[in-house]
């Protein structure tokens, strides 16, 4: 039977209104994930990464589109079953994860707090914590207080305590925005390993291009919309009994070379983003030619196309000027008027005092 997948994004768009302005954060995504698939989430600062994974995570609802994940439907939930969700299928991590921890707790202390809090901690989760520790590589040092790790174990605590609630999925936000290149690929090292032997679903979001080497695919958000996806073409590295050593105090598993395709997507409207260093070298600016082949699509540079693509970009040049001024005209008329107001307000208490 073929598996259905964990996580469905479709045709995301989120929207955020700021002191009026709109942001578009999310604009037609579209994500499906396996259950136990390891992805990555890689793209510019703003293309949208964290906002996808607050959606994924049941922090944020999008402003359309549809969620689909471990059999919830994300934009359909209510505050409450939010929370449940959160709870039980979500384990976070991210790049200040550490700040949550408690220096003068140890290590174990820490991952076991939770568990204390809400008055859950048993035998079994006893075992559980033990087989965490074990597993993220942290056994000798679990009775040694979190000032005395260094950081790239203390976000390996961070993690444990992220895998309390034994989740379905982990969402990690650039887990090792912190760490040097060594702390990081020892991170996705772990990562790794965790997915197999708990069965979890990653998705990870990172800046480190070397990422590539540790995941089943890699997906490019541009955006707001994914725009590449890059498969690994022989899979199965990573395989149970594969050689290791021993790097530092974490494992690296040895990983032999690979072979990567990019592949482009398409949108729910059918267009695909064609990177901007491929127009340049062809000539390719506002029109194309399309001509449908036997076993593929041309697109070939339109010859002639300067002088309408001039005037298009003027055009639109001049109506972004004109939007901007309009905005800033707006927002600035709207900061003065609620200044005045307030400074009104403030003139007719102090005549009321009297
Ligand atoms: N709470 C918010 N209110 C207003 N705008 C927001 C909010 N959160 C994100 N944005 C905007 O939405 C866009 C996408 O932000 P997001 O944080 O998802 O990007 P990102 O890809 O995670 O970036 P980075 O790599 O820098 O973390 C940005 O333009 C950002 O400024
Ligand atoms: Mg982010």
């Amino acid at each position: 039977m073929e598996q259905e997948p964990i996580i469905v994004c479709d045709n995301l768009v989120k929207i955020y209104r700021l002191l009026g302005l709109e942001v578009m954060a999310l604009q037609g995504l579209d994500l499906v994930a396996m259950p136990n698939e390891f992805v990555a989430i890689v793209g510019a600062s703003g293309s949208g990464k964290s906002t996808l994974m607050s959606i994924i995570g049941g922090l944020e609802q999008p402003t359309s589109g549809w969620v689909h994940v471990a059999g919830h439907e994300i934009n359909k939930m209510n505050q409450n079953e939010l929370n449940q969700y959160r709870q039980h299928f979500i384990g976070f991590i991210w790049q200040h994860a550490t700040r949550n921890l408690l220096p003068y707790l140890t290590c174990r202390e820490n991952i076991e707090l939770p568990l204390l809090i809400s008055g859950t901690l048993n035998s079994d989760k006893e075992a559980y914590i033990d087989r965490l520790l074990e597993l993220v590589n942290l056994t000798e040092r679990s009775h040694h207080r979190l000032s005395e790790l260094s950081g790239g174990e203390q976000q390996r605590v961070a993690l444990c305590v992220a895998l309390i609630n034994q989740p379905t999925i982990l969402l990690a936000d650039e887990p090792t925005g912190e760490l040097d290149s060594t702390l990081a690929q020892q991170m996705f090292t772990t990562l790794r390993k965790l997915q197999q032997e708990l069965n979890l679903t990653i998705v990870v979001v990172s800046h480190d291009i070397e990422i590539a080497r540790f995941v089943d695919r890699v997906v490019t958000i541009r955006d707001g919309r994914v725009a590449t996806e890059t498969l690994k073409q022989n899979n199965g590295y990573y395989q149970a009994g594969e050689a290791q050593q021993t790097q530092g105090d974490a494992q690296v598993l040895e990983q032999p070379e690979h072979v990567y395709e990019e592949l482009a997507i398409f949108d729910s409207a059918g267009s695909i983003h064609i990177p901007d260093e491929y127009r340049m070298r062809l000539g390719i600016k506002r029109r194309a030619r399309i001509e449908l082949l036997e076993d593929g699509i041309m697109i070939r540079p339109v010859t002639n196309d300067d002088e309408t693509t001039m005037k298009t970009i003027q055009t639109m040049r001049e109506l972004k000027t004109q939007l901007e001024v309009d905005t800033q005209g707006n927002l600035l008329e709207r900061i003065y008027q609620s200044g005045r107001k307030a400074l009104a307000r403030r003139k007719e208490k102090k005549t009321d005092g009297k």
